[in-house]
This record gives structure tokens, C-alpha cells and sequence, in this order.
């Protein structure tokens, strides 16, 4: 899953990760993170997820990279925002009062361009990656953001039922990527809906690390 896959994607508009609605498992479980109003939230690999304007409503300051900018555009366009736009190092940072995003790859980005944040919450984001990508990203994503909680929403179905992305990832494998800097808790469990449970059955999870 390099960059030219996902800009591919994005291009012929082949984004079914993509939920016009709030993920219900980030609203159910946001207060597990124990944030204050004013927190600045990681939304790693973020696309134009509606979470990002949710998180802003609820008061959070909120920071996604993504490599797609048109997909970035679009956020602030929905938000009805007109954002700054700057060079930031090798990205593009759009920024508006509450919502910032960093144009470009997760895996060059430096803890010092991102800045501090008190949370990280991953929806579709390890998930999308194929298991050789997975270490690095994790490991990565803790360098980044020390042992910040994490909300994770991940899939867990029988691989053999279809290619990821996304990915099934099970409680034991989030176990072994995390389990140096964090402890692990299963918050919600569903099983999976919508155009994907045409692909697979297994469960939603909500985990908090
Ligand atoms: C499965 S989508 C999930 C998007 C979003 N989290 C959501 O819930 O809709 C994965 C996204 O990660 C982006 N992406 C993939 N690899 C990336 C990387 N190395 N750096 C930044 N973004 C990346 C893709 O362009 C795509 O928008």
C-alpha cells in the first residue's frame, strides 16, 4: 500500500472506507480518553473523515495528516472554512481555528512538526495498512506521540474471506504492536455493517490504549 495506491484510490474516487456519518464507536467511547476541552487530538491517515469536524465541535483542537490534499480540501470545504495554507517543513498545513491538517506521509513526519497532542485516535488508519507496514507504524506512531491514550477502532474478520484493505487485525496483534507503551482495553465491539459486511463478517472494535 504505497502513496501511488491511495492517490489512485482517491482519483477514481474509490474510497468505500469513507463514512459520511460520525464513526459511532469514536462517540460512544471519546470520553474514555479523559480529555479537557481544548485538547489536541492525532488523527492519523485521516482522509475527509467527518471525525475531524465532529472532534472540533466537541471542543477539541484536532490534527490529521493525510497524503491526499484534494481529500483535505474537501474537509474544510464541508466544515464551510476557509483555511490557512502554508509550508510546513515538506508539507502543506492547512489550518483553520480547530482543524489542522498536515499534507503528506505519516512516516517522514517528526514529533517536532507535529507538535504536542494529549490523544490519538485511529479510525481506518492501522487497519489500512498490510502487516509488514504495521510495525513501522506503530512503532512510528508512538515515537510520536509518547503514551498519549489512544482510541483505536480496528477490524477483526478471517483474512481468507477478502484482500485488505482494510485489514483484519486481532486483539493479540494490537497486543504485540503496543503492548511495550501501552495496556490494552476492549471498550465496544460490533459486529461489522454497512457495504462491508457484503465483503465479511467479524467485529468492529473500539480499543483503548
Ligand atoms: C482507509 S483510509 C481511512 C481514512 C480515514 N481515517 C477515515 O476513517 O475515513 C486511509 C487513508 O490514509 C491515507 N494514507 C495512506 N498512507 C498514508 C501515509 N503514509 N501518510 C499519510 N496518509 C496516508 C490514504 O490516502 C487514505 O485516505
Amino acid at each position: 500500500m504505497d502513496p501511488a495506491f491511495w492517490q489512485q484510490g482517491w482519483k477514481e474516487n474509490q474510497i468505500a472506507f469513507h463514512e459520511e456519518e460520525v464513526n459511532p464507536l469514536l462517540s460512544k467511547n471519546i470520553h474514555r480518553l479523559a480529555l479537557n476541552r481544548g485538547d489536541r487530538i492525532f488523527v492519523p491517515l485521516c482522509g475527509k473523515t467527518s471525525d475531524l469536524a465532529w472532534l472540533s465541535a466537541q471542543g477539541f483542537r484536532v490534527v490529521g495528516i493525510e497524503l491526499n490534499q484534494s481529500a483535505v480540501e474537501e474537509v474544510f470545504v464541508n466544515m464551510g472554512t476557509d483555511p490557512d495554507v502554508s509550508d510546513l517543513g515538506d508539507y502543506v498545513h492547512y489550518r483553520s481555528e480547530t482543524v489542522e491538517i498536515l499534507v503528506g506521509d505519516f512516516f517522514d513526519l517528526s514529533a517536532e512538526i507535529l507538535g504536542p497532542i494529549e490523544a490519538t485516535y485511529d479510525r481506518a488508519a492501522l487497519v489500512a495498512l498490510p502487516a509488514p507496514m504495521r510495525g513501522s507504524y506503530a512503532a512510528h506512531l508512538m515515537a510520536l506521540t509518547g503514551t498519549a491514550p489512544q482510541l483505536l477502532i480496528a477490524l477483526d474478520y478471517d483474512q481468507s474471506q477478502m484482500d485488505g484493505p482494510p485489514f483484519s487485525v486481532s486483539g493479540g496483534e494490537i497486543s504485540r504492536l503496543y503492548s511495550d507503551r501501552y495496556s490494552q482495553e476492549l471498550v465496544s465491539s460490533a459486529a461489522i455493517s454497512g457495504r462491508l459486511a457484503k465483503r465479511c463478517t467479524g467485529t468492529e472494535n473500539a480499543w483503548l490504549l
